[in-house]
């Protein structure tokens, strides 16, 4: 059986796909303005080193049974867009299908995989999603993608792999075997309040056992800053305002908390600067990259709030108070007993959110007030 190369995703994976805003009509003038802006940003110095290109780069048929890029939007072609990619300091990923076509119906890796995984080593791939569209009639995903993980391990380079099979087939159970570094657990995220609950609150909550250093569930990329701009498909029924700025901070504070990729999706040419401090915050990223590797479980909740917990490799834990009702909520209460700590502990507690230190606790911590739709992630630590 294939294990994964535990040392290519030792913590969640960050970077930026194209698919939210771009779509289809991505091109290479368009990434060449994201690796600026990623470094620009201080994105790539806080983590976000992978750039990848989704569905839409492939020209309509192979060559020489190869796969190719379009080159009217990728006029320099994807080697030398990789190599300026790599210039940048960024990492550099690609998009194929396990069927027979692409999800947008272009050329696709299923029979191919083997030369497929050789033509993104020589072309200097570091990162391949793999999604789910088209797989002939009465086939099932796990063996195709079994094979194309056996693939890139064959390569001659580090890839790493993100199957996006919507989590269809149990996966998270055996992504992990097939070679995955990540794995998508549901459909696509759309720029509005209804999918992030869903993805984020509802669909997540069991499947905690299954990510750890190596490998881990992906509900998706990251909407914050898109504002309802964007890919169609994504921001369908946003209303061309998409979330507000409470519902972004959550949506990013969540993904933290579980563990989730941290793959940005806005187009940041034209992020207003308040999405991009949601992305840029230290201390919540810090804890989406504890070395242990923990996702975050759904303890109980009270009232209308939400409590997730996440134990950190220092001893510490990560505690998200979200609220999800429609009205304000305060004075939302955790057992220090439940989260781990002994009886008698005194538990200094530090916003991770404000950076501000909310004093010394015994027996209980009790948040502030928590606005509809937002969020208190603090860190608890014994003192
Ligand atoms: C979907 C996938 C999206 C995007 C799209 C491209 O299946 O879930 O994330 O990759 O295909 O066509």
């Amino acid at each position: 059986m294939q294990t994964t190369k535990t040392n290519l995703a030792p913590v969640p994976p960050m970077g930026w796909n194209s698919w939210n805003s771009f779509g289809a009509p991505i091109t290479e003038a368009d990434v060449r303005a994201t690796a600026d802006r990623m470094v620009e940003l201080g994105l790539v110095e806080l983590g976000y080193r992978y750039l990848n290109i989704d569905d839409g780069w492939q020209a309509p048929a192979r060559v020489d049974g190869r796969l190719t890029w379009n080159a009217e939007t990728f006029p320099s072609g994807i080697p030398a867009l990789a190599e300026h990619v790599h210039a940048k300091g960024l990492k550099f990923g690609i998009y194929s299908c396990s069927g027979s076509r692409t999800c947008l119906g272009l050329p696709s890796s299923y029979g191919y995989e083997e030369t497929d995984a050789r033509t993104f080593a020589e072309w200097g791939v570091d990162f391949l999603k793999y999604d789910f569209c088209f797989l002939p009639h009465d086939i099932k995903g796990r063996p195709s993608y079994e094979r194309m993980g056996r693939a890139l391990r064959q390569s001659g380079r580090d890839i790493v792999y993100s199957i996006c099979n919507w989590g269809f087939e149990d996966s998270p159970t055996w992504a992990r075997h097939a070679g995955a570094h990540l794995w998508r657990t549901t459909y696509d995220i759309k720029d509005n309040w209804n999918s992030i609950y869903d993805l984020g609150f509802r669909k997540q909550k069991d499947l905690a056992p299954f990510a750890g250093p190596g490998g881990w569930n992906d509900p998706d990329m990251l909407v914050v800053g898109m504002r309802g701009r964007g890919n169609p498909e994504v921001v369908e029924g946003s209303e061309g305002k998409g979330c507000t700025d409470d519902e972004y901070r959550t949506h990013f504070a969540l993904w933290c908390l579980q563990c989730a990729p941290l793959i940005i999706g806005g187009d940041l040419r034209t992020m207003a600067p308040e999405h991009l401090d949601i992305l840029r915050q230290r201390r919540l990223i810090a804890v989406n990259q504890d070395p242990l590797g923990l996702q975050a479980r759904n303890l109980y909740h009270h009232r209308n709030v939400q409590v997730w917990a996440k134990p950190l490799a220092d001893g510490g834990v990560a505690v998200g108070f979200f609220n999800l009702g429609p009205k304000p909520e305060r004075y939302c209460p955790a057992m220090l007993a439940t989260l781990g700590f002994a009886e008698t502990a005194r538990v200094r507690a530090l916003d991770l959110g404000t950076g501000e230190d909310r004093g010394v606790f015994t027996r209980y911590y009790e948040t502030g007030e928590i606005r509809p739709h937002a969020c208190e992630v603090v860190r608890l630590e014994e003192v």
